[in-house]
């Protein structure tokens, strides 16, 4: 069954970014002239995604200012058909509870849900990527990671391996070092199905006291699977001040008119 939908969480709180994000929600970031949302509106875009789903809350308008603006000015935002629509979230409780928001306009198809500040620049699009591979198990992109850093991600734990796919027996959210099965970690990056919901309404709240989505593609991976697809092209953590800067000086050192900028700064340095 193809995959239409996209589910964007944005309605975090940034904190990691304050003060800036008493103002400015982190999705609206710049990579140099565009937010990190817009960005990954073009890979939902070049992976087949008409219909778009922000999951916002109060402090975010500018969000959506943003995209009216966009959907009527073609020669920024390329898109040839689709809608955009919002749900809120009026609390923060998490990214399960997010993508559980969303339950009303996904119905009963397979759906795609992204974190805008997982950036991914590839010469096609990481989403299209994955749709194209999908199987109807639950599918998550995957990367390995430091193992002092596993602590911050969702981690598989392997059932068997393949040059792109990785099978889980088991996922854990954010585990200790010690505790991790593996340095497969999960990135903003997911294709679901809608029987996530039925998990999700009923799941208690996890690490960090939040409705983990993680803890809901464990409960699945008896009936419906767990894959993890390694993916090609860069990631930049955009959730991180140290990943933000370095997606910045990486687009702008692509960009003719912009790298002597950058080569510069360093000779003026040296
Ligand atoms: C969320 C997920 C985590 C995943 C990460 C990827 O965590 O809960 O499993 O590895 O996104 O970016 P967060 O970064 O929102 O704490």
């Amino acid at each position: 069954m193809k995959i239409r939908k996209v589910v964007f969480p944005v309605g975090g709180l940034g904190t990691r970014f304050l003060p800036i994000t008493r103002a400015i929600p982190k999705e609206m970031l710049g990579i140099i002239d565009k937010p990190l949302i817009h960005y990954a509106f073009e890979e939902a875009m070049a992976a087949g995604m008409d219909q778009f789903i922000l999951v916002t809350r109060h402090g975010k308008n500018s969000i959506e200012d943003y995209f009216d603006y966009m959907f009527t000015h073609s020669q920024h935002f390329n898109i040839k058909n689709g809608s955009v629509c919002y749900v809120r979230q009026n609390e923060p409780r998490g990214l399960g509870h997010a993508v559980l928001c969303a339950k009303n306009l996904i119905g009963d198809e397979p759906f795609a849900v992204m974190s805008a500040d997982d950036f991914i620049l590839h010469s096609k699009s990481c989403l299209g990527e994955m749709t194209a591979n999908y199987d109807g198990s639950n599918m998550v992109a995957v990367v390995r990671v430091a193992p002092e850093e596993v602590s911050k991600y969702g981690i598989l734990d392997v059932e068997s391996e393949s040059e792109r796919l990785v099978i889980a027996k088991s996922v854990d959210e954010k585990p200790s070092a010690a505790m991790a099965k593996s340095t497969h970690a999960i990135v903003g990056r997911y294709l679901l199905s809608s029987k996530v919901f039925d998990v999700l309404v009923n799941l208690k709240p996890g690490v960090g006291n939040e409705i983990q989505l993680t803890d809901a593609l464990l409960k699945m991976i008896p009936s419906i699977g767990l894959t993890g697809f390694k993916f090609e092209g860069q990631r930049f953590d955009c959730g991180s001040k140290e990943g933000l800067l370095e997606a910045i000086l990486h687009v702008a050192s692509l960009d003719k008119s912009l790298k002597h900028v950058i080569d510069n700064f360093w000779e003026k340095k040296a």
